[in-house]
């Protein structure tokens, strides 16, 4: 049985993510690899009865903190149910979106401090960590001139997608090893390229452990 493995694909909107998860997905497979595409918040019918909450414009206003806990209720019952699960048979997980995006929306964005937002998941997901995470950084301009009908996160205003971009950088300057960033402005099939080759190296690493 090959060694599982976890793969979050991160960034802020528009940064075309589920693209590149599909493409990365179809690369994988055709290795020969199970591979179990998911995202968040989602995955399981809970979780994505808790991303309806969240992303509903009918909730303007809600609280950060308790925002910052649908966000981690929501992937507790993701890890719990479906990524862990899977890597312990062998899968590679490639999820749209998992700790940092709470860390960089709300931890940043919704400046509740990156450390406690980062305890909460932790908690939640009892220290479940991706591998690899794959840094899709796009300017908000561009990234949201892509998008239609914004959801309640995306209708902020552009100096929280700011700093939420600072957030995701800064993330991926801590720690160079597990993360891996691209100009999502570039050509789609290149940045898959350059996905699938990091990817290979990282599940070659997996393996070798
Ligand atoms: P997104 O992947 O952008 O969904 P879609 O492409 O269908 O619009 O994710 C939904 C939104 O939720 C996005 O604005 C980012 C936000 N989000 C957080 O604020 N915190 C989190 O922990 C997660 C996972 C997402």
């Amino acid at each position: 049985m090959p060694a599982g493995a976890f793969i979050a694909l991160e960034g802020g909107e528009g940064a075309g993510k589920s693209t590149q998860g599909g493409l990365l997905a179809t690369h994988l497979r055709a290795r020969g690899r199970e591979v179990v595409l998911t995202r968040e918040p989602g995955g399981t019918p809970a979780s994505e009865a808790i991303r309806a909450i969240v992303l509903s414009r009918d909730f303007e206003g809600l609280d950060p903190r308790a925002e910052a806990l649908l966000f981690a209720a929501a992937r507790g019952e993701h890890a719990a149910r479906v990524i862990r699960p899977a890597v312990e048979r062998g899968a590679v997980v490639v999820c749209d979106r998992y700790i940092d995006s709470s860390v960089a929306y709300q931890g940043y964005g919704r400046s509740l401090g990156a450390g406690p937002v980062r305890d909460l998941s932790l908690w939640a997901t009892g220290h479940l960590l991706p591998d690899l995470t794959i840094l899709l950084d796009v300017d908000p301009v561009v990234g949201l001139a892509r998008l239609s009908n914004p959801d309640r996160l995306e209708a902020e205003p552009i100096n929280y997608h700011r700093a939420v971009r600072d957030g995701f950088l800064e993330l991926a300057a801590n720690d160079p090893s597990r993360y891996l960033t691209l100009d999502a402005s570039g050509d789609v099939s290149e940045i898959a390229q350059a996905i699938a080759d990091r990817v290979d190296v990282a599940l070659a690493t997996v393996a070798a452990e």
